[in-house]
């Protein structure tokens, strides 16, 4: 279950509660007994890091938690999350169901970060679980004078959203195949009240859709191909902002199998496709005034009978041909498609979220995604703002002709793969070839899934790209 965020107006007198401070002078007398007092101030320190003082009335808890933080930009708001993953430890070890929580000289932006931490820190997927331990966590109570019900409303839809992305991003291919990843779109568009199409393999053959065919060839279950569109009456784009995202249910490499333990976390290969799919899910049910279509080309990516090989020149939606010279390069061939075909929809610009390359991961780690653009300088800086706002930032990678020559083929346009050097950016190189409108790619092969808990981003899919595109969303009111 998803704890809920409430506010209220006043807190109650026997609750447990949360008050967030700077420095514990600013905790006023009627707040805390002499005792507990004059305890905070022998245990008092000077001190960088979030401490936790938390006092037992018995029929209820005091938290104080202490951010003695020395960022004053949006780094704030990600120490504010990391605090709050820390009590949500707490209140789980203590089984609390409900919290009421208030923030003193810290402005609403660090209460709103704490408040979506707060959610975030309490997801767990304990679907498969035979015995589940269920998170006690059931209402957050929030006080602040500045507060509004749609901000408390949105936080909770983004969280909603990014829970079903996480879910999305954690659930095995023997259950997320390419047809029910697109029966998960449909749910998701008929709870926001959007439009939907999804073209099965029939479809997909018309349209000359060779990457994602090409793909899907080892595959017993066929590919999809999904439309979701959210169009506001109100919207003020005339052009759509169109998000793009890699639906590989499951990447084994194909004929080019990945060995050793590289496998393993690769049902996180549609983490970009859940990303997009869940943005748009709380964009519409958040009636933000923006007109967004998200699209997903997806299939799982395997040896078999008549899987494509190297070697293997393919025609694309758009015409232009393809050496394959390795079958795990599958992401930019499905995504190649999709990007020709959403120029139908003239949009003003196209972001394309894929787990894309271990070399993106090796260059930045897991902490960030790296990001490219076309034509979208002014609109790169928009959502990097978004990023460091969120935390999902971006390093921004150079488009640069010299890496276009890498991915020259000698028998077709162009080869599915670069040199050794440079994997992310020939990647991105790769897609260009595909876009004709102002467009942004971002590489989340890194921070899309952990295989450790990483504070409030948990365990498994951290839900990655949710936020950041609900809020380029709401950059553009
Ligand atoms: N899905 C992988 C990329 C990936 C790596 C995602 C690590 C998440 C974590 C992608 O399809 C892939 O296999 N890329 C290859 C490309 C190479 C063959 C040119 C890679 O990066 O090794
Ligand atoms: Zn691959
Ligand atoms: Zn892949």
């Amino acid at each position: 279950m998803i704890p809920k965020i409430q506010k209220i107006f006043q807190c109650s007198p026997d609750l447990d509660t949360i008050i967030i401070v700077k420095d514990i002078n600013d905790l006023s007398k009627s707040m805390l007994t002499k005792a507990e007092f004059s305890y905070l101030k022998k245990n008092h320190e000077t001190h960088s890091e979030t401490k936790i003082h938390s006092f037992n009335r018995f029929d209820y808890h005091v938290f104080i938690v202490e951010v003695c933080s020395k960022n004053t930009d949006e780094l704030l708001f990600e120490d504010m999350r990391k605090a709050a993953f820390k009590i949500v430890q707490n209140l789980k070890a203590l089984k609390i169901k409900n919290v009421q929580l208030s923030i003193l000289h810290y402005d609403l932006q660090c209460l709103q970060a704490f408040l979506e931490s707060m959610v975030l820190s309490s997801y767990e997927f304990t679907k498969y679980k035979t015995e589940k331990t269920p998170n006690s966590l059931e209402l957050i109570f929030a006080e602040h004078a500045l507060l509004q019900e749609n901000e408390v409303d949105e936080l909770n839809i983004v969280c909603d959203a990014t829970y079903r992305c996480r879910d999305m991003v954690n659930e095995p291919v023997n259950y997320l195949d390419a047809i029910k990843i697109s029966e998960e779109f449909i749910e998701l568009a008929q709870n926001a009240g959007c439009s939907i199409e999804v073209f099965n393999k029939k479809k997909i053959e018309a349209l000359k859709m060779g990457g994602l065919l090409a793909v899907n060839s080892g595959s017993k279950t066929p590919p999809t191909f999904t439309v979701m569109e959210y169009k506001p009456k109100n919207a003020v784009n005339k052009k759509p902002l169109v998000f793009v995202g890699k639906g590989v249910v499951y990447d084994t490499g194909g004929l080019n199998i990945k060995t050793g333990n590289s496998m393993d976390g690769m049902k996180c290969d549609m983490a970009g496709a859940a990303a997009v799919a869940t943005a748009l899910y709380a964009i519409a049910k958040s009636h933000i005034a923006v007109w967004v279509i998200s699209v997903v080309p997806a299939t799982d990516n395997r040896p078999g009978e008549n899987a494509y090989t190297n070697g293997d020149v393919i025609r694309m939606h758009n015409g232009k041909t393809v050496e394959v010279l390795n079958t795990d390069a599958e992401g930019r061939l499905i995504l190649a498609d999709a990007l020709s075909y959403v120029q139908k929809f003239k949009p003003q610009c196209v972001i394309d979220l894929a787990t894309l390359t271990g070399s993106a991961v090796r260059a930045i780690g897991s902490v960030a995604m790296v990001g490219m653009n076309k034509d979208a300088a002014k609109e790169f800086i928009l959502l990097q703002n978004c990023g460091n706002k969120t935390h999902e930032r971006i390093v921004e990678f150079p488009l640069w002709e010299d890496y276009g020559a890498m991915i020259k083929s000698d028998i077709a346009d162009i080869k599915n793969i670069g040199g050794a050097e440079a994997g992310a950016i020939t990647a991105g190189k790769f897609l260009e070839h595909f876009t004709s409108y102002p467009w942004i790619h971002l590489d989340i092969a890194g921070p899309a899934f952990t295989s450790s808990v990483d504070s409030y981003r948990g365990l498994g899919g951290t839900g990655w790209g949710t936020r950041i595109l609900v809020e380029f969303a709401k950059s553009m009111l």
